[in-house]
């Protein structure tokens, strides 16, 4: 399995911080933000990593991240999104090539877990697997709405009035048929490839699992939620914050 860290976007809620670099280069308590998917995709065994950047401050990751030897990475490729808007399916259809016909695990640069995926990662077979987490604040994500024996109907994309507490996390394992389906979508009404538009178009085929995410789970992309994620973190590590 290879994997794919999504990190470009111009992160323009965090706008002034992200005038002076990637929004995925921020500080996450002692490290960089995008420290945390690479060791979440270490950890479930996955050596070979694309990263997706875009905007203004690409270039800052090649010195922060090197080769990534240091990390432990066998093997790391940078490329570069054009339309920083594009979306998330945009993104991940630069992929293609370096999947090489396999499937991939994608993780959004702006999410942090200490969930332990690496069952899920090789028990993988086909179809596309999401993973889910009981949230306060449903509608700042992807939805899921589930019928009454437990099965999700569809996936609202930031619903004013979500049907579920469960926000789609920003993390996806694909078959390789995604390349083939990110080429049929159309852009939403905010002009972006969505990957729940992805993830409906699985979920139609009936190729759509999920699993719940156990453990903490944020992404960063607000003033709140960085600050939120740091304060996780930062505890976690046994900082002296009281
Ligand atoms: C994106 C996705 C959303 C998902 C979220 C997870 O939202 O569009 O479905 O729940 O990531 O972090 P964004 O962070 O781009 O607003």
């Amino acid at each position: 399995m290879k994997g794919v860290i999504l990190a470009g976007g111009l992160g323009t809620r965090l706008y002034p911080l992200t005038h002076a670099t990637n929004k995925h280069l921020l500080p996450v308590y002692d490290q960089p933000m995008i420290y945390y998917p690479i060791q979440l995709l270490l950890s479930a065994g996955i050596e070979e990593i694309l990263v997706v950047t875009g905007g203004p401050h690409a270039g800052d990751f090649i010195r922060v991240l090197n080769n990534g030897k240091s990390f432990g990475i066998k093997h790391l490729e940078y490329t570069y999104q054009e339309k920083s808007d594009g979306g998330i399916s945009d993104a991940l259809a630069l992929a293609e090539d370096f999947a090489d016909n396999g499937p991939i695990t994608v993780i959004l640069g702006d999410n942090t877990t200490d969930a332990d995926i690496s069952k899920e990662i090789k028990g993988f077979k086909d179809g596309a697997l999401i993973f889910l987490k009981e949230v306060t604040d449903p509608q700042r994500f992807g939805v899921p709405v589930f019928s009454k024996d437990g099965k999700i109907e569809k996936i609202e994309e930031k619903p004013k009035d979500p049907k579920s507490n469960y926000a789609v996390t920003g993390l996806y394992v694909y078959d390789n048929n995604v390349f083939d389906y990110i080429k049929t979508l159309k852009p939403s009404e905010r002009g972006q490839l969505e990957v729940t538009d992805l993830n409906n178009l699985y979920l139609e085929k009936g190729k759509l699992k999920w699993s719940l995410l156990k453990g903490f789970w944020s992404d960063a992309g607000t003033a709140e939620s960085l600050f939120r994620t740091n304060l996780y973190w930062a505890r976690k590590k046994g900082a002296d914050i009281t």
